[in-house]
């Protein structure tokens, strides 16, 4: 019992290491905005402010992301991508290196966050990518932007959304956009954190995600993104990890798996 509380309260101060780490983000923007270094414009963006930040701190942190990723199933789970592939926010690229490219005819990467697209760009050039990536400078929302790229209803084999449905603005409405774009039998790769299932954690999160949103680039603790997925469509399969038990406190309890939408069609 003492060590569950001790437990609780180490996970529940956790956020505050991320925090601070954004607020020495928010310093060196500032700093190079008022020393005129790199665009000034963007101070009246509160957008751009956010997605600033995020840079300098996801830069810094992703590839520690990345190797504690590979204790979960995340890894074989983007291995089976196939055909054309819509990842959303991809970030630096940290889950190029798991994609299996003979299965791939194309990989659209939607970004919005143009401060991650050198380190993207650098990525996707080291895992030997640049015939079959194309970086889309957009959020998954703009449809209009995404249909340029011919990403329109079904005409995606798979969707991969990897911690990213947390930060995208009207997620329920995402959810069942992206079912919309998906083929008969696509699949759908998900590894998002979502809402706990424990009152006092679910408070905590409330309470975090008043300020968490501006450290981490419009990153929300607090969403139901499981649910918001199963209610998205007919699926013919739902293979989704429940958080454990021992997550269900959590502030950063998962769900990861696939979900493959109803119709015919599938896996290569
Ligand atoms: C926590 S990072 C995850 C990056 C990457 N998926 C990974 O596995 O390392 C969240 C990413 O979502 C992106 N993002 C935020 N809002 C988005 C939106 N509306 N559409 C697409 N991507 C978005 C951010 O720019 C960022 O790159």
């Amino acid at each position: 019992m003492a060590l569950d509380i001790f437990k609780r309260l180490q996970t529940y101060f956790e956020p505050l290491v991320f925090i601070a780490v954004g607020v020495w983000g928010a310093i060196l923007v500032l700093l190079e905005i008022v020393t005129f270094q790199k665009g000034p414009k963007d101070i009246v963006s509160q957008r751009k402010l956010i997605d600033r930040i995020f840079g300098k701190v996801w830069l810094r942190i992703d590839k520690m992301i990345a190797v504690r990723e590979l204790e979960t199933n995340l890894p074989t789970l983007i291995n089976k991508a196939y055909g054309t592939v819509l990842e959303i926010g991809p970030g630096s690229g940290n889950q190029l290196p798991r994609y299996d490219v003979s299965k791939i005819d194309r990989i659209y990467g939607v970004e919005p966050n143009l401060n991650l697209h050198d380190a993207l760009r650098a990525t996707i050039k080291q895992n030997g990518l640049s015939d079959v990536y194309t970086i889309v400078p957009c959020g998954v929302e703009d449809s209009t932007k995404l249909a340029d790229y011919g990403i329109r209803a079904g005409s995606v084999d798979t969707v991969t959304s990897v911690q990213v449905l947390c930060s995208v603005p009207q997620p329920a409405e995402m959810a069942r956009e992206l079912y919309r774009l998906l083929k008969p039998g696509g699949q759908m790769v998900v590894y998002e954190h979502v809402e706990s299932e424990d009152l006092l954690s679910r408070w905590v999160q409330v309470l975090y995600t008043t300020v968490w949103p501006y450290a981490a680039g419009n990153c929300h603790l607090n969403r139901p993104t499981g649910k918001y997925l199963l209610e998205a469509g007919s699926w013919s399969t739902i293979d989704l990890e429940t958080p454990k038990e021992e997550d269900a406190w959590m502030l950063f309890p998962r769900v990861l798996g696939r979900l493959v939408k109803w119709g015919a069609g599938g896996a290569k």
